[in-house]
């Protein structure tokens, strides 16, 4: 065909050869957008834009992280994460120290109050938060602890708090032993506070030391010190120049240190000399962290409640196994014994039924001094466990202690970098999925292990990072060995300053309790057990506190 002048797109439509061009052209241009579409949208659209079953419902964008890209979870389970750590906040911008909750002015009232209660029957209190000037505050996010407790019975129960994000809260209890009690509630931080916590914990202010070794030319000792730090998105390594990077090939962890002056990257023999910190508070964050806002007790509603005994019974006496879920409450303290609710937990008074129930054991403790604790515990309990002199570092370890004759071996060993405050070997911090890896497991191992307190200072996805690792390691030991105990320490109360508070910590638990949810090991929840007893809370509890631990560490690992 011979186009004339009168070019018009209709005839040009009519001829068949052209008309099928132009489908084909139209069909590829489709394809072409429907596809970039799709694309940029799975790379880098925002988080508004994603379809609805991607987002958390009642979790606002701006606070919803990211699956962080080789973080391992499932869309579905980075979800679950989300809403576990989500948490009210102020609605308005505070400018203002009146303006945060007021421990003093803040009150909390029993609901319903009656002459007398059945053991086992449930209490509410309401919350009312109020700021400096007494005013009623009208959002959430204050973090609260309540209990239960008497003192002449020495006895002590922990209590839910809920926060209805208009400044109210309830508290609710469950009346576990007969006699009198009295409510107690104590505002932790103000969620003025609690912002400032978030907000530092979000922005890299902390990092650590190496320490070098090696030799100069003249074959003379030289010691170098350089700054190091995680490597993960979002913190820095301070200074400029040339960096070591020192990746574990089994985790892809990676820790990175400036390079020292003269000494070559693999002459780093010693982690963390000390904690350096950037400190970017305002005046007005250290306000609302300061001893007139943090940890008081409230003045509420003091009357006493009258528990009478009934004919029900309360908890279970299903005997422990894995997987069982965390009540609250998890159990309460009567005499300052502590009595489960999880499952029919056994009380170790003899050393005999301690040795009885190690006998033919290998335990392994990976994790903290919290667990280090635990160990130091069970070879003052077990005097037939002797403690080896392995000569290693005070607090990274590994120890060692045995009892031949019953054949128990007692294992500890620090979980991996990062870690405050020892001057420990780094080839002797191991990380707990690797030693998971390295072990075959079987009816006769114990692993115990924990990871947490020095995790607190840095973004919540690295925390996520690390126990998705431990996670995989778990799931592969049950796997080629069903008949492991596996058994996890959850975070215990303790410090409540800027660095390491209890709000971060529990954040952190949040995550450690979602991520093992479904994975048949034992949770060990030490968390209502330090929060509601009468010590002071200490991130390294008393004996008296310990002593329950172990209780429930052994009835674990043998139930009956
Ligand atoms: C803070 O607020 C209180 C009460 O609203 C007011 O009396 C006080 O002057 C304010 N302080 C500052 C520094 O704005
Ligand atoms: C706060 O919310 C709770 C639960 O929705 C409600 O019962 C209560 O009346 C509210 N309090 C105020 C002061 O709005
Ligand atoms: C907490 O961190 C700040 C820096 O943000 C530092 O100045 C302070 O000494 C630290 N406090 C504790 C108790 O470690
Ligand atoms: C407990 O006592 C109440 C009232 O005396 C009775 O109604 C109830 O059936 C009893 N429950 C049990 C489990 O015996």
């Amino acid at each position: 065909m011979i186009l004339d002048y009168n070019f018009n797109i209709w005839t040009f439509f009519h001829v068949p050869a052209y008309r099928q061009i132009i489908w084909y052209w139209i069909t590829i241009l489709t394809f072409g957008v429907f596809f970039t579409v799709m694309w940029s949208s799975y790379c880098q659209w925002p988080l508004s834009m994603l379809p609805l079953r991607h987002r958390s419902v009642f979790i606002n964008e701006t606070q919803m992280l990211k699956i962080p890209e080789d973080l391992g979870f499932s869309e579905y389970e980075w979800d679950q994460i989300q809403r576990a750590l989500h948490w009210g906040e102020p609605d308005h911008q505070i400018t203002n120290a009146t303006m945060s909750t007021s421990p003093d002015h803040s009150t909390f009232l029993i609901n319903n109050f009656k002459d007398s209660y059945y053991v086992g029957e449930e209490l509410h209190a309401t919350i009312f938060a109020r700021d400096f000037t007494g005013m009623p505050k009208h959002y959430g996010g204050d973090f609260f602890q309540a209990k239960v407790y008497s003192d002449t019975l020495k006895a002590s129960v922990f209590g839910e708090v809920l926060d209805h994000q208009n400044g109210t809260y309830s508290a609710r209890f469950t009346l576990p032993w007969v006699g009198k009690a009295l409510v107690a509630i104590r505002l932790i931080h103000s969620s003025e506070g609690v912002q400032v916590l978030k907000r530092i914990r979000d922005s890299s202010y902390i990092y650590y030391l190496g320490f070098f070794v090696g030799k100069n030319p003249q074959g003379a000792r030289v010691e170098e010190k350089a700054i190091c730090n995680i490597k993960w998105e979002g913190l820095v390594l301070p200074g400029e120049g040339e960096r070591c990077e020192y990746k574990d090939a089994r985790t892809g962890a990676t820790w990175h240190c400036r390079k020292p002056q003269t000494l070559p990257c693999d002459a780093l023999l010693y982690h963390n000399t000390d904690e350096l910190m950037r400190d970017i508070t305002t005046a007005l964050d250290r306000v609302f962290m300061s001893r007139q806002h943090v940890d008081h007790w409230l003045k509420g509603d003091s009357r006493q409640i009258r528990v009478i005994v009934s004919n029900s019974t309360i908890g279970t006496i299903k005997s422990c196994k894995p997987g069982m879920p965390t009540p609250t409450p998890a159990g309460f303290y009567m005499n300052n014994i502590w009595t489960s609710f999880v499952c029919a937990a056994r009380h170790f008074g003899d050393v005999n039924d301690r040795t009885q129930c190690l006998k033919d054991k290998q335990i392994y403790t990976m994790g903290d001094s919290t667990l280090r604790q635990w160990f130091e515990f069970l070879c003052g309990a077990v005097p037939t466990l002797k403690r080896m002199n392995l000569y290693s570092d005070r607090q990274v370890g590994p120890f060692m202690a045995v009892d031949v004759e019953n054949n128990i071996l007692l294992h500890h060993r620090s979980h991996g970098a990062p870690r405050c405050c020892p001057d420990g070997p780094i080839a002797a911090m191991h990380y707990i999925s690797n030693q998971i890896d390295d072990l075959a497991g079987g009816p006769h191992t114990v692993i115990v292990l924990n990871v947490l307190a020095h995790f607190t200072q840095f973004p919540v996805s690295f925390y996520a990072h690390r126990v998705y690792q431990i996670r995989r390691a778990v799931v592969a030991l049950l796997k080629r060995a069903p008949q492991t105990k596996v058994i996890i320490k959850t975070a215990n109360t303790g410090y409540k300053d800027l660095n390491r508070s209890d709000w971060l910590a529990m954040q952190l638990d949040q995550i450690l309790r979602e991520v093992f949810r479904d994975v048949g090991v034992y949770i060990l929840d030490v968390w209502q057990m330090t929060a509601c007893h009468y010590n002071a809370d200490d991130l390294h509890p008393a004996q008296v506190i310990v002593q329950n631990e172990i209780d429930i560490l052994l009835s674990f690992i043998c139930p009956n």
